[in-house]
């Protein structure tokens, strides 16, 4: 047909992209993508095919990397290391020229984007590949302001990393880009679909000048993947599903590996009665249909509000009937092709299971591809598996709310956390709802924005750590300060005869604002070093956990707070502790056997800290991020929510202190087992809590032996975060045990922090998320 043809009776026609660039590339390779190690090619295999999935045609061999070659990649990244992290103004130039080679096979790299993961060109070329480019400008800038701007920090060292199929370059420029500008070197895996983009950005990094040994990429399925894991690497960076996640998390547990995990999401997309229905609309397509609805964040469960649910849903499958399928290659296509038959049979699977009404948008489906319609469910039960597991497809499940309320309870009723996207004219309702969404990231009147400088990352089972701005950056540095082993400190025997001090006392535990007796009914007798009995403390169970931990749940309210009134209490804290200063010292210098001196001297400590925690509360402040749209990107510290932590033996009141005070500071409940060998002198400390206004639940102190408390800790489907410091319990076992639901752990594995003197701006870091609120301003 002709284009006066197609003009005259207005049918449509295709205009195709040419495939034939990428096609000889491919081919002047010798048909097969392989590791690129020391900035050389191979060994080159044809393992397995990596094909078109818009035509099931093979567009290349792909070499399986043996666990021997990983290793080899590794070792590479470990020698160019040191050199690469030298010179930071070099870097910065490298990771410039990276985005200014990508510019320039720009065409190239979308068209290879295309064939191989079977995304339209129309956003290979106009999203992913653009956005891969800004990352490599944006880190340019952050390579070269980092001593300045995070003085004290260093590279990680070897960062192992593997990406998903969906955003082939978008996801390794994520990866690659913040490691390479804080001073790391990598060894990245890209999918087993979906290699080819990563083999054009190898030669792009060898053009661009990037030194041999510093980008590594190895191919291969999850067998590498589990190699890459295994080698001896300082960091692993993840993005995939969530079970995939959760085993990393295992299988890193107790070896200090870095880790960030950006797993699945099952986003709400809340559109109120008052939204503008047309706008709102447009953007489902992009929430749900963008990618094929492949897309973590995907906004692939629709809340509508119930009074307008029968019209939204008529418009939208009037706009699905719209959409045109097929041949991604063609710039008019707006859904192409699923990444494989694999991720194919597995949404058929899903959506055939559903027990919901499905309609299918009628538009024709290409033969021989791998092609699914898009599709929208409704009529589903909030607690049916479509509503919450990840389909990963086109595929847009629907229900209805009444009150803003209700929205935000069905919004926030699944395990995952990662996006959410709300419609409304009414800002105020907007404001309301945005900060009520578990979520770490929230748009506004919009979807699916994204940027380099605009942190990105999940919370709950969505994973953890982010991606972007200055907070992902941070992700791939340490700390300089110097760690020590964990040590714990010999309890005194109990004497043949001892001299009893006063009346024998029973310390209990703290739960929930009351002192509370032991589950078990069994107590610990403690003894100064001269044999005088000093009291007993209860032995804490798994039930007493639990408790403290439900009663933790109860005191929600306290992360609502503001940050003037945490502070206040923290003062009034650091204020009533400071009237009885003696008393504490004395019961340090009896329990730990140290001099009154250095007794007083960690009482004087303590107050100190609470008084940096209380001026910390209303300062550790967000940011906004400079992102290239008409409107604003917030970064807000949002506390992690419920933390459990199990202090060191030394520094009885300092180190429990911090723990709670920074913990407190940023919003966070707290179930606390104090020091093993010497906790009286935090069970000293109730009536200090109960004097200073601390609501019932936001502190709670389990006593007990750490080996019993630790595990349910650990296991606790509701305790978001464990800090485990205490030299009596295995992390290993602890940082397995919190794989179950993702916390983010902080334990010993590396070291320990100097109780004698701790920092708290890291405890305010683990103890904060961010969560990213993008508000697009006017029409
Ligand atoms: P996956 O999680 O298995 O694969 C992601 C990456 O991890 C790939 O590079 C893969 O080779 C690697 N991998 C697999 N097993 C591994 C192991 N044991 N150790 C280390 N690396 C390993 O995801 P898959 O199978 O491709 O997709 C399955 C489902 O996962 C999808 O249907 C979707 O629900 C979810 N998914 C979520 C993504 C996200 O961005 N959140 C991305 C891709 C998939």
């Amino acid at each position: 047909m002709t284009t006066a043809e197609i003009f005259e009776t207005m049918d449509y026609g295709p205009a195709p992209e040419s495939a034939s660039e990428a096609h000889a590339w491919l081919a002047d390779r010798g048909g097969i993508a392989g590791p690129f190690i020391g900035g050389k090619w191979g060994p080159l295999r044809d393992d397995f095919a990596s094909n078109n999935p818009a035509t099931g045609e093979k567009l290349a061999g792909v070499t399986k990397t043996t666990a021997e070659e990983v290793e080899a990649a590794v070792k590479a990244a470990r020698r160019a290391q040191s050199a690469w992290e030298k010179d930071h103004t070099k870097r910065a130039r490298v990771l410039y020229a990276i985005a200014r080679v990508m510019q320039k096979h720009s065409r190239l790299l979308a068209t290879m984007e295309t064939l191989d993961n079977g995304k339209p060109i129309r956003e290979a070329r106009d999203i992913d590949i653009p956005l891969a480019i800004r990352h490599f400008y944006y880190h340019a800038g952050l390579a070269q302001l980092l001593p300045t701007e995070m003085p004290g920090h260093s590279a990680l060292g070897v960062c192992g990393q593997i990406i998903p199929w969906n955003f082939p370059l978008l996801m390794l420029a994520w990866k690659i880009a913040p490691a390479l500008a804080a001073g790391n070197t990598v060894v990245l895996k890209p999918a087993e679909y979906t290699s080819l983009s990563a083999m054009v950005f190898a030669e792009i990094c060898t053009e661009a000048g990037v030194p041999p040994g510093v980008v590594n990429i190895i191919t291969g399925d999850g067998d590498t993947g589990a190699a890459l894991v295994a080698a001896d690497v300082d960091k692993i960076a993840f993005t995939g599903s969530t079970d995939v996640g959760r085993l990393i998390r295992e299988q890193t547990a107790g070896t200090g590996k870095s880790l960030t995990l950006e797993l699945g999401g099952k986003s709400p997309y809340i559109v109120f009665d008052d939204a503008d229905i047309d706008s709102a609309i447009e953007g489902l397509v992009d929430a749900i249909w963008f990618n094929q609805g492949q897309v973590c964040c995907a906004g692939s469960r629709l809340l509508v509000q119930e009074n307008i649910a029968d019209d939204f849903h008529a418009r939208l499958c009037a706009r699905m009937a719209t959409l045109r399928i097929g041949d991604p290659m063609d710039k008019c296509i707006d859904v192409g092709a699923i990444v494989d038959p694999v991720q194919h049979a597995a949404i058929t699977r899903l959506v055939s299971a559903s027990d919901g009404e499905i309609y299918h948008a009628p538009g024709p489906i290409p033969e021989g591809g791998c092609f699914y319609p898009p599709t929208l469910i409704t009529g589903l039960h909030t607690a049916s598996p479509l509503m919450q597991e990840e389909i990963f497809g086109p595929v847009l499940v629907s229900t209805t709310f009444r009150t803003p309320a209700e929205a935000v309870e069905v919004a926030n009723n699944t395990r995952y956390g990662l996006a959410a996207t709300l419609w409304t004219e009414n800002v105020n309702l907007a404001l309301d709802i945005a900060p009520k969404l578990v979520a770490g990231v929230v748009w506004v009147n919009a979807t699916n924005l994204f940027d380099a400088a605009a942190p990105f990352g999940g919370v709950r089972e969505s994973g953890f750590g982010r991606e972007g701005g200055w907070e992902g950056l941070g992700a791939y540095l340490k700390s300089d300060a110097k760690l020590t082993a964990a040590k714990a400190i010999a309890v005194p025997e109990a004497p043949a005869t001892s001299a009893v001090a006063d009346l024998d006392r029973t310390a209990k535990m703290y739960i929930g604002g009351k002192q509370a007796r032991p589950d078990g009914g069994y107590s610990t007798a403690h003894y100064s070093r001269k044999g005088v009995l000093l009291g007993h403390t209860g032995q804490g169970n798994r039930k007493d956990i639990r408790n403290a931990v439900e009663a933790a749940r109860g005191a929600a309210k306290w992360s609502g707070s503001t940050g003037h009134l945490r502070a206040q209490i923290l003062y009034y804290l650091a204020e009533n502790l400071s009237a009885r200063a003696d008393e504490f010292a004395d019961r340090i210098g009896t329990s730990i056997g140290t001099s009154h001196g250095k007794a007083t001297a960690e009482v004087t400590a303590t107050i100190d800290q609470l008084f940096t925690a209380a001026a910390w509360a209303d300062k550790f402040d967000g940011s906004t991020k400079g992102v290239p749209l008409r409107g604003v990107a917030l970064a807000m510290k949002e506390p992690v929510g419920i933390v459990g932590a199990l202090a060191p033996d030394d520094a009885p009141l300092l180190a429990s202190t911090t723990l709670l005070a920074a913990a407190l500071a940023m919003g966070n409940r707290i179930v606390l087992a104090p020091s093993q060998a010497a906790p009286l002198v935090m069970t000293d400390l109730y009536q200090v809590l109960e004097t200073s206004d601390v609501p019932a639940g936001v502190v709670n102190i389990v006593t007990g032996n750490h080996m019993d408390l630790a595990p349910t800790l650990a296991g606790h489907m509701e305790v978001d975060a464990l800090w485990a410091f205490s030299p009596h319990v295995d992390p290993t076992a602890l940082e397995k045990a919190s794989a179950n639901n993702l916390k983010r752990t902080w334990t010993n594995t590396g070291g320990n922090p100097d109780w004698t003197a701790p920092n708290l701006r890291p405890f305010l870091d683990a103890g904060t998320e961010t969560k990213t609120i993008w508000i697009p301003y006017g029409e």
